[in-house]
Formats: structure tokens, sequence, C-alpha cells
């Protein structure tokens, strides 16, 4: 029998809806999008069936090293879009997002069992074949501005270490780095008999490819209707401290900043695991948050520090068409342009859900999304759903799904 990796989509689909999985309207709701369309999309994964669709929005307002830009966010979570538009606009006047960005490489790793004598001298001696075995794997990459920069080699207990540095040009780096790496080990392996080689693999903490960010705001852009802006610059600061001595907080503070910065990951196509495990590798105890707030000169002053590992081209950056628009709209940017653009982004999120916290709290700036969607997961559609938001609203304490579905069925039947 025919292997279910080995059908086309159409195939597979017509086989879960005959094992009954799936119904007809379940196959309506995997009707190839042309955002994504099956012949990319069976390509990308095996044992395709879909596309699983976000929203796509823009968050404006971003100027960021005196650029403007329409900024992509692939989200489910709502407000997270205005929110960053919200935070952006109040920093413009005082000149927006100013970055510095350190783009010199990713790590690979050669990790071997055993014991090395002179592992500095084996290094100097096979230095010059090992470049050679580097730049034979991707020859294309020198082209482009990459290839191997360097190679480190360490005693870690039982293991001998191999550190490769790469600049992977524009692309992320995850497979040029991976092939690179194994083309070196496998060399390796051969002047090494004595040692067994465990593994070749990209490193995840990329310590040589980072970015830094400072917005300022004055005081006047921070004052909610009900706080003078000094008072919510202090309480934004104090709440940054508390982050700092809470474990607890740090994790929800961590998380406000990667609200912004997913989204941008996910809708570029860069690889939203990647840059999670990049970033959270940065922190310790002594320094958990990425982003960092104080008043200097009558301004509030956020910093954000991180290690990003993205790129503009190559795999599903150069594959999905959604991807592309998204470049498309931040006009075509460069591997360090969009690291400063993503950090900017994590800086307006987490200095949006600060002033929130800090002020009125986070629900009532939730609450118009949270009541659609209530009033989308009740069923209504069409004209009705502004209908039901609107009685929702009349009673925001008591707004719940059971009531959303009354509002709604009082509705039809009226
Ligand atoms: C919710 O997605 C994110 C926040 O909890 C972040 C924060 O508390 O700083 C609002």
């Amino acid at each position: 029998m025919t292997k279910f990796y080995e059908l086309s989509t159409e195939q597979r689909l017509q086989q879960l809806y005959q094992a009954g999985y799936l119904s007809a309207a379940d196959l309506k709701l995997l009707t190839p999008s042309q955002g994504l369309p099956t012949e990319i999309a069976s390509h990308l994964v095996e044992n395709q069936i879909g596309a699983f669709g976000v929203p796509l929005g823009l968050a404006q307002n971003f100027v960021i090293d005196g650029k403007s830009y329409l900024v992509p966010l692939a989200t489910e979570e709502p407000s997270v879009i205005a929110a960053a538009s919200n935070a952006a606009k109040r920093c413009q006047q005082a000149g927006g997002f100013q970055t510095k960005v350190r783009r010199e490489g990713l790590n690979g790793q050669i990790v071997f069992m055993g014991q090395l004598a002179h592992a500095e001298q084996f290094l100097a001696q096979h230095l010059a074949q090992i470049k050679a075995v580097a730049t034979k794997a991707h020859p294309s990459l020198e082209q482009h501005g990459g290839g191997f920069k360097q190679i480190t080699v360490r005693q870690v207990g039982e293991f001998v270490e191999f550190l490769l540095l790469i600049d992977p040009a524009q692309a992320m780096g995850a497979n040029v780095v991976n092939t690179l790496t194994e083309a070196v080990a496998h060399y390796l392996a051969t002047q090494l008999p004595q040692l067994e080689l465990l593994m070749a693999i990209l490193s995840n903490q990329v310590p040589n490819q980072r970015v830094q960010v400072q917005a300022q705001f004055t005081f006047a852009e921070l004052a909610t209707k009900k706080m003078a802006g000094q008072q919510v610059a202090k309480k934004i600061v104090a709440a940054s401290q508390f982050a700092q001595l809470s474990s607890s907080r740090a994790a929800t503070h961590n998380k406000g900043t990667m609200n912004g910065m997913n989204a941008v990951v996910l809708a570029t196509g860069n690889d939203t695991r990647n840059l999670n495990a990049a970033a959270y590798a940065d922190l310790t105890d002594r320094h958990p948050t990425w982003t960092q707030w104080q008043i200097t000169d009558d301004q509030l002053v956020g910093t954000i520090e991180l290690p990003l590992p993205l790129g503009q081209v190559g795999g599903a950056i150069s594959t999905l068409p959604l991807a592309q628009l998204s470049l498309k709209i931040l006009q075509q940017p460069s591997a360090k342009q969009l690291m400063s653009i993503v950090a900017s982004v994590g800086l307006a999120s987490n200095l949006a859900a600060l002033r929130a916290l800090v002020t009125r709290g986070i629900q009532a700036g939730h609450m118009n999304l949270q009541l659609q969607s209530l009033a989308l997961m009740a069923g209504a559609n069409g004209a009705e759903l502004e209908a039901v938001v609107a009685q929702l609203r009349k009673q925001p304490q008591q707004a719940n799904l059971s009531l959303a579905q009354a509002i709604l069925q009082h509705l039809r039947e009226n």
C-alpha cells in the first residue's frame, strides 16, 4: 500500500475524508490558499495536508535609524500589533529607535569523545586545510560575502570541542553552518583517528550576532488621562527594576517583549525557535531581561540588547510567498537591518505592556479585541459581529461566551 508521505496532498485529504477523520466542511478549511500554494507547502514539510493561517497585520509608526517602516507581524494574539504601533508612535518625536548591530557569524560545534594533547598545535598545523575544506563545502558563500572565519578548540572533560565561526552573509545560516561544520568534522575525524566523533551541529547560542536598540520617550508622550507622564515613567522604571529581582515577573516581562519579536520573525519566514533559543540562552540570573528602562534628562530611556539569528534569504524566507511580501513591505532590509527592526519591535512591545500595566491595567486595552473574539467564538459573522460586540460592550463585566451566544441568538430571532 502507498505510504501516507508518498501520496499527493489531494490524495492525503481524500484518504482522511474516506476514513472519517475529515468532513466535507473540514476539506473546505484546507482549500489551498493563494498565500501558500500546495506546490510550495508540500515541498516544505512531509505529510502536508493544508496551510495554517494566522493573522498578518502591519505595525505602524516605526522610525528606525531615521527610516520609516511599516512592520508586518504574524500573530494570533489580539492587541500585539496595536500595542507595538502605539509605543512606536510615542518615541517618534524623540527620534524613534537608534540601533547598533554586530553581525560576525554563527558558531558550528564539533564534538569528539576522548582527550587531545597539544590541541592548539594540532589546530595550527591543520588550519589551512580546515579552511579549504570549509570553503569547498559551500563555494558560493564567499561570493556572497560570507564564509569560514575561525576555529578554536578546547578540552571539556572527556570531550574535545571545536568551535567554528562562520559568516552566513545575508542568510539566517542554519543550513550553511551545518554543511560547513559537518564537512570540517569529517575532515577532522580522518586526522584524529584516536578520537571518536560524537556530533557536528550549529550552536543556537549566538554571541557574535547582537543588536542593541535605544529609544527615548518624553514624559508628555507617556501621560494618560489619569496619570502624569513623569509618574508613568517612574513606574515603568520600577517595573523594569522589579523584573530584575523577581524571576516570576522577568518571565512575563520577557514574554511581552517576545510578543512583537516572534511575530516579525514569523512574518519574514525566519525561524522562531532559533530566535527563542538564542535570546533565552543570553539570559542569566544576574541579567534576566533583554530590556532595561531608566530616566535620563527628563525622558524615559529604553534599551534592548540581545542576540538575533536572522536572515533575509534562504529556506522558508525565500520560499514562502508571504515572507517575501513581508520583506517587500519592509523595503528589502539587509539581515542587519532586519535585526534592528525585530529588536525595535521587541522594545516597543515591552514599553506598551509596561505602560498599560502601570496605568489602567492590561485588560482594559484588550477589551475591544476580546469582545470581538467572544463574538467570533459564539458564531457571529458579517454584520452580526459588530452588533454582538456593541451589546457586550454595554455589560463588559458580564461578558463571556454564553452571554455572546445569548445575544447572537436573540439577534437572529429578531
Ligand atoms: C501578554 O501577552 C504580555 C504581558 O503579560 C507582558 C507583561 O506583563 O509585561 C502583558
